[in-house]
């Protein structure tokens, strides 16, 4: 039996829900009670002693074990309830080791502090000297008190140290205090508070603890319209959406989640009875933020961004972000169904909900797709006599996007619509923008080692690896390595032609692998295995990647020929496709070299023993972020097995032990990864090939 199991079967959900609901009574063979958790005149709210369930059949719709009562109850997270509920059934719960232990403990104590300061800002409103922001709130924002209360919204006075004192009065520490923002310590080591007179507003994370705030000026000389706390071991803003502990539930419901732009958007929106509406806080959105929802709890997005130009920039910084993280998640495809919501001329979306609330759902369900939005906006003040060059850029802007709708038809009528727009052929439209994508995006800046993320992955995977598949013919928009480095857009591919003209290259690849896992074994059978099938997304291209490693394993033939004596006709192409592609073909001459057939390629090859100059540094940098990419996904996985097990209260203490040190292992092989890269310590110092 799992501890969770052993603590239920030790305590009666019936006894415990009824301490914190009194008015539970039998009724037939459940025990019914108006619901703690909404208002509500009739009982809604149903205990089975059977099945140890609860559920509200009313507001809420929502339900569970003894676990996830609790939990919700006394605002809990899975490990707290199992720490409490542990405790009062006289489980023994497995220790944490020393240092899981030592992070834990601190970060608990974090949150505590983050929690202590929500309440205090609170609890400021509704003094005597809170009035003038409550009355900002109830008049100025038209917030009702529920809602205001139903955020924890608060305020922070015109002080210096109001907010100090009363957390060291709780016997909070000056240096906790500043670690997780709330004060300042000045070069003289003077602490200050950060938040003054201001509306404060707490940011929570997915389960509902409050992680940092947002703080709104009151007065107008305040130079900054919002403060928001700085980055910190609890808080980091890329990873949150504000609204997604309160909205998750209507997001997964109606399957769409309204992505906007403050957090004034959202607490209207909510209000309003739309609470399937986050906000990405300002800034444009990030890959990890995409990630909290799509694919996993919805599937599709509506960006909903202001008006203004600077609302339609971050729509278009934003749609990249989107196109780059979805195509790169999840096996070229784009399935996640983004669409950009357009409001009126100089409103948002607090604005607009204040004046026709009755319109937000049509404004909502006709969001157009982010191609069509992206056709309209790019051509819109296009004049007729555009030269070739503007239309050309225009094209290069709007394919990429185009090229990672998962559905074909709707490609293929929007190329159309571009084409006629644009006056070009729809073929030539493809062959410009191939030639203009690399070109198109700016170099990466060079980073500090301490900025660095631990995900160095970034521009150059700009261009989905669908963009491959386009009507079948990988040849259209083949990798390219242009001008300074820059490098392929499609990664398996690319990586995968490299191991094609030099199969034996996989070695230098594993044994740097192994290099990186030095001698931890668990690092060597996991995270940083051997390159393998398991590092392609693509169906094709992992079964070529298996027939490779099959080729390798045998030794009566070379292993392309062996590859040409096993595939069938459809692998044969790709790989032909993927021959032409290589980086140092020129586009144009491609397209008539792919008339040729694949036996005339194979014996043109040419045969190289050992590797071509810079050719081992560069699949092993790629196979690396090949890795990297897998990891992270593996890692994004793991984590939502653990947050799904831990909300629905049955993670088994061993799964997740499980889980855990594989998410540990998986991080530290990104880390020794990011390393390696970092320190340039690639090539590998010496090659020797048999
Ligand atoms: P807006 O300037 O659109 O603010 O910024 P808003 O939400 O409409 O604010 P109100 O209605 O005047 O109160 C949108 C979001 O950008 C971030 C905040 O998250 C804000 O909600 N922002 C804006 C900042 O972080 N700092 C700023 O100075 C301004
Ligand atoms: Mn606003």
């Amino acid at each position: 039996m799992s501890v969770t199991d052993e603590i239920k079967a030790r305590i009666d959900i019936v006894e415990y829900v009824r301490r914190h609901v009194p008015g539970l009574k039998k009724a037939g063979r459940n025990h019914k009670a108006c619901c703690p958790f909404h208002n509500e005149k009739t009982p809604s709210f149903v205990v089975n002693p059977e099945r140890q369930t609860w559920h509200c059949f009313g507001a809420c719709s929502e339900g569970g074990d003894l676990f996830t009562f609790a939990q919700k109850v006394h605002g809990w997270d899975f490990k707290e309830a199992l720490r409490e509920l542990g405790a009062e059934a006289g489980v023994q719960l497995k220790p944490q080791t020393p240092e899981q232990k030592t992070l834990s403990d601190r970060i608990d104590g974090l949150r505590g502090l983050v929690k202590a300061a929500a309440e205090l800002f609170q609890g400021r409103l509704y003094s005597g000297a809170g009035s003038s922001a409550l009355a900002y709130m109830r008049e100025e924002r038209g917030l009702r008190d529920e809602t205001v209360s139903a955020f924890q919204l608060g305020c922070a006075p015109q002080s210096w140290d109001w907010l100090l004192k009363s957390l060291r009065a709780l016997g909070y520490r000056d240096d906790d205090i500043v670690d997780v923002g709330l004060a300042i310590r000045n070069e003289n080591g003077r602490v200050y508070d950060r938040f003054r007179n201001r509306l404060m507003i707490p940011i929570r994370d997915e389960r509902g603890r409050a992680v940092g705030f947002g703080g709104r000026a009151l007065g107008s000389e305040e130079a900054a319209k919002y403060i928001n706390s700085p980055q910190s071991v609890l808080f980091d803003k890329s990873r949150l959406l504000f609204g997604l502990d309160r909205g998750r539930r209507a997001i997964r419901d109606s399957g769409t989640a309204v992505v906007v732009e403050g957090y004034m958007d959202v607490i209207q929106a909510h209000q309003a009875g739309f609470y399937n509406v986050v906000a990405q806080m300002g800034t444009a959105m990030t890959e990890k933020q995409i990630q909290l929802i799509a694919p996993r709890i919805a599937r599709r997005i509506v960006l909903a961004l202001d008006a203004d130009e600077a609302g339609q920039s971050a729509a278009r910084r934003s749609l990249d972000v989107a196109r780059r993280t979805v195509a790169r998640d999840f096996a070229g495809r784009m399935n996640v169904d983004l669409r950009v919501l357009r409001l009126p001329d100089g409103k948002d979306p607090d604005d607009f909900l204040r004046r026709w609330p009755g319109e937000w759902d049509s404004l909502v369900a006709g969001a157009p797709a982010i191609a069509d939005f992206v056709i309209e906006m790019e051509t819109k003040n296009l004049s007729p006599g555009a030269s070739v060059l503007e239309r050309q850029s225009v094209a290069a802007d709007v394919l990429p996007i185009l090229l990672a709708s998962e559905n074909n038809l709707y490609r293929q009528e929007n190329l159309q619509k571009l084409s006629r727009r644009l006056r070009i052929g729809e073929r030539e439209l493809l062959a410009w923008a191939r030639e203009s994508l690399p070109a198109d995006e700016p170099a990466k800046p060079p980073m500090p080692p301490d900025a660095a993320p631990e995900f160095w992955l970034g521009e150059q995977d700009a261009i989905p690896p669908d963009a491959t598949g386009w009507n079948g013919t990988s040849a259209e928009t083949a990798p390219t390595t242009g001008a300074g480095g820059r490098q392929s857009p499609a990664l398996e591919p690319y990586c995968l032609s490299l191991l094609l003209k030099n199969p034996n290259l996989l070695y230098l690849a594993n044994r740097k692998l192994r290099e990186l896992a030095g001698d931890d074994e668990e690092l060597l059978r996991g995270p940083l295995s051997e390159l393998g099938v398991d590092d392609f997304t693509r169906s094709q291209y992992r079964a070529l990647m298996e027939r490779l490693l099959d080729s390798m394993a045998q030794d009566d033939q070379e292993p392309l020929d062996y590859l040409a004596s096993v595939l069938d006709n459809a692998l044969q192409s790709e790989i032909k496709a993927l021959l032409i592609d290589s980086p140092e073909t020129v586009s144009r001459t491609m397209r008539r070299n792919f008339q040729v057939d694949l036996n005339d390629i194979l014996r043109r090859r040419p045969l190289r023993v050992a590797p071509g100059p810079g050719e081992h540094e560069e699949l092993i940098s790629r196979a690396l972020q090949l890795r990297l990419i897998r990891l992270e996904n593996e890692r994004v996985e793991m984590q939502y097995l653990q947050e799904e097990a831990q909300a629905d209260g049955d993670l088994d203490p061993r799964q997740r032990d499980r889980l855990n040190l594989r998410i540990m292992l998986s991080m530290r092989a990104k880390a020794r990864i990011n390393m390696a890269v970092s320190r340039n310590s690639l090539p590998l110092k010496q090659t020797s090939m048999s």
